[in-house]
């Protein structure tokens, strides 16, 4: 039991009472199973002597409630535990929403999750109209779907037709929008919230439609489910993430709501809580909460972001700065090379602004300075300029003899060691790398490279940056192609000696993605850049070994270097279907080969990078792919995948593979892992 109290029951003069939720010792409110407990108890005291109304309040400043607490989810042993845990939820719920009284939802902030389950077993949500107010079922992206009754409540209010696709997707709607699809009974500005509130408490409001569950008729609902399924495969595999279809047969079978979909809904979330996926994500959240924390533990203040290269990545870097709300001066060498990145940071910021005056003022944050002025009143200086030991070296020198004492010198460098490029520099310990990943505006996370004779305090300062930005920072020591890199070009290079050998540029993608990647790598290298890639895996070849594809070579000479030029591995832009520099021609390899020669590669890697600290641990190493590279977050990353098969079964698989070519040579790092197997059996 929390030993100070989650919810606080008063009574109002006017003999409404108000149950404030502040869990203590947090920043957000969670529904934990001793919170749920004590929410039972205070209602239980209500049904004793039941107020004109209750208005359900949150006591914190930064939303309504985040959700279930999710380290519940980590102790539940086995299904039976996971359908009681549903259940007494539920019960709980059921509860409310069962008194006799008027219950209202006031919603100022996030409501998502199990927070949004129980403002839907109130009878009305009265919500602020600011910003910050966001509603949504987030529950999919840890592989299950509402199992507290929301599922059933949010398709018995407006109909499984609008509220599925909240739920398969597990977006986050405005007030607005939830407002339109009949989630929330009031908007309101957040000073007015409480007035109304207590308004819509005494006065209620006119019964909803009786046609908003119409889409929840028998004979519509395997219509819709049906093509919901379609839609939802065409996005992830069953096999993968079972949560969006167990969800729709769900609706399918029990739509009509009633008790009976209660239980058939605790079920199915039992069901997916003991089932591997769910276990990968919920360790892929907790991943992502510690990088999160990293970026937090360091303090640096900067208001001034100074850009070196407008390309690819330096346009887009800037772009996202000038997002979050920092000043940002764009460098390039002639002002048409500066014109397109402009050009897509007003489409980021339509995008993702929407307003008018905040797309002007983003824009007015986003200055071109073909002179480099603002070097000399930077707080952080990122260069991205081509990947070129020498013209990096010539520009770090310049800027340091002009950037102010406290800036961060950044680099963008995707393969080259930050010593070399320090070199140069009167102080080469300032020089630290924040890797961003492409596309920069999607990728959640950042390399913070560090060398040996690293000072830590920029490291720090690092860290704070990459935080400030909204992304997830992951520190990594400089050596070649740092960590995502030196794991990824591997697999890029075993893509490309396919295609050479004569397998079709479809089997190979298709071979990834089946297995759970976001994109196959041949798209992957085209999206990236074929002269980037070539580059890295020259650094890297000299550094680990491994061929270089004559392909890469020949494309690259020839200017077809992806989907910056038109043209790579595929035609940009992509038809439906796509065309191929090569056709289908017999696939010489079987399709468990093709498989397993993307996969492994990159498992010898990681644990090369592992066992050469280049990470600090394997979390770390799993942490980095999911977050940088889109690796199958549901098979965990590739440590995971490691520990899931087996370390003698993968080392087996390595030295059939080896036939392929050396990238298979078993890394020195994996008899430590037998070692470690080995200790964790005898314990
Ligand atoms: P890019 O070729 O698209 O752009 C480079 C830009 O730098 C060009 O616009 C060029 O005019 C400019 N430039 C070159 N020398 C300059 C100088 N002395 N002063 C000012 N501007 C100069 O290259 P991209 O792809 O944006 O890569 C930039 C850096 O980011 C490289 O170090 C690359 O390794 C790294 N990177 C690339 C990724 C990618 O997916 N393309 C991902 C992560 C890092």
């Amino acid at each position: 039991m929390l030993n100070k109290k989650a919810w606080l029951l008063t009574t109002n003069e006017d003999h409404t009472a108000t149950l404030t939720f502040d869990c203590p010792n947090a920043s957000v409110n969670t529904l934990s199973r001793a919170v749920m407990d004590e929410l039972d108890q205070i209602i239980q005291t209500i049904e004793k002597q039941v107020p004109t109304a209750l208005m359900l309040c949150s006591g914190k400043k930064a939303g309504f409630i985040a959700g279930a607490d999710i380290h519940d989810f980590t102790n539940i042993i086995d299904q039976d535990a996971a359908f009681a845990y549903m259940r007494r939820a539920q019960q709980v719920f059921d509860r409310l929403a069962a008194l006799p009284c008027r219950t209202i939802a006031m919603i100022d902030g996030f409501c998502l999750g199990g927070g949004l389950e129980l403002a839907l077993a109130c009878d009305y949500r009265i919500a602020s109209d600011a910003a910050h107010t966001r509603l949504g079922f987030p529950e999919v992206h840890l592989g299950i779907h509402p199992g507290f009754g929301g599922s059933v409540r949010a398709c018995a209010l407006i109909g499984g037709l609008k509220a599925l696709p909240i739920m398969l997707t597990g977006r986050q709607l405005s007030a607005r929008q939830a407002k339109r699809l009949g989630l929330l009974d009031v908007l309101t500005p957040s000073r007015h919230l409480w007035r109304a509130a207590s308004a819509l408490a005494i006065q209620g409001l006119p019964p909803r439609s009786r046609w908003r569950g119409l889409s929840n008729a028998p004979w519509l609902r395997p219509i819709i489910a049906g093509f919901l399924r379609r839609k939802t495969a065409q996005k992830v595999h069953l096999a993968h993430y079972p949560a969006p279809f167990a969800l729709l047969d769900l609706w399918q079978q029990h739509g009509n709501g009633g008790e009976r979909m209660f239980i058939a809904e605790a079920r199915s979330v039992a069901s997916l809580v003991i089932g591997g996926t769910v276990k990968e994500l919920i360790r892929a959240f907790f991943l992502r909460e510690q990088l999160k924390t990293l970026g937090k533990s360091h303090a640096f203040s900067f208001t001034r972001i100074h850009v070196i290269g407008a390309g690819v990545m330096g346009g887009d870097i800037a772009a996202w700065c000038a997002l979050r709300g920092f000043h940002v001066t764009l460098q390039d060498q002639s002002p048409d090379r500066i014109a397109p990145a402009i050009g897509r940071a007003h489409g980021l910021f339509v995008k993702r602004l929407k307003k008018d005056t905040a797309i002007a003022a983003a824009m007015d944050r986003l200055q071109p300075d073909i002179k480099g002025y603002g070097i000399a009143h930077a707080d952080v200086i990122i260069e991205a300029v081509f990947e070129d030991l020498t013209v990096k070296q010539t520009l770090f020198r310049q800027i340091e003899a002009q950037a102010p004492h406290h800036a961060i010198l950044a680099s963008n460098t995707s393969s080259i060691p930050l010593q070399q490029i320090a070199s140069v520099l009167q102080e080469p310990e300032r020089l630290i790398g924040l890797h961003f990943f492409n596309p920069v505006a999607k990728m959640p996370l950042i390399e913070v490279v560090y060398a040996k004779n690293r000072d830590a305090i920029a490291v720090g300062h690092a860290m704070a940056v990459a935080h400030a930005l909204g992304k997830l920072p992951l520190p990594v020591a400089s050596q070649p192609g740092f960590l995502v890199n030196r794991i990824l070009m591997p697999y890029l290079m075993q893509a490309m000696l396919m295609v050479e050998e004569g397998v079709a540029v479809s089997n190979i993608d298709n071979a990834a993605t089946d297995w759970g990647m976001p994109i196959g790598p041949l798209m992957l290298a085209d999206q990236v850049g074929l002269d980037v890639c070539l580059h890295v895996a020259t650094v890297l070849s000299e550094h680990i070994g491994g061929e270089i594809p004559k392909v890469l070579q020949k494309y690259v000479q020839a200017a077809r270097l992806g989907k910056k030029t038109g043209q790579g591995f595929y035609s940009y832009p992509l038809s439906k279907r796509f065309s191929l520099f090569v056709r289908g021609e017999k696939t010489p390899l079987s399709k468990a080969d093709i498989r397993d020669r993307l996969v492994f590669s990159m498992l010898n890697e990681s644990v090369a990078c592992v066992h050469e600290g280049i990470i600090e641990n394997a979390d770390f190493c799993d942490a980095g792919m999911i977050f940088a590279s889109g690796y199958a977050p549901f098979r965990g990353g590739p440590m995971q995948v490691i520990a899931h098969y087996g370390v003698a079964a993968c080392m087996n698989r390595l030295s059939q593979l080896e036939t392929y070519g050396t990238t298979f040579k078993a890394h020195a790092g994996w008899d430590s892992l037998v070692t470690k197997e080995d200790q964790h059996a005898a314990a």
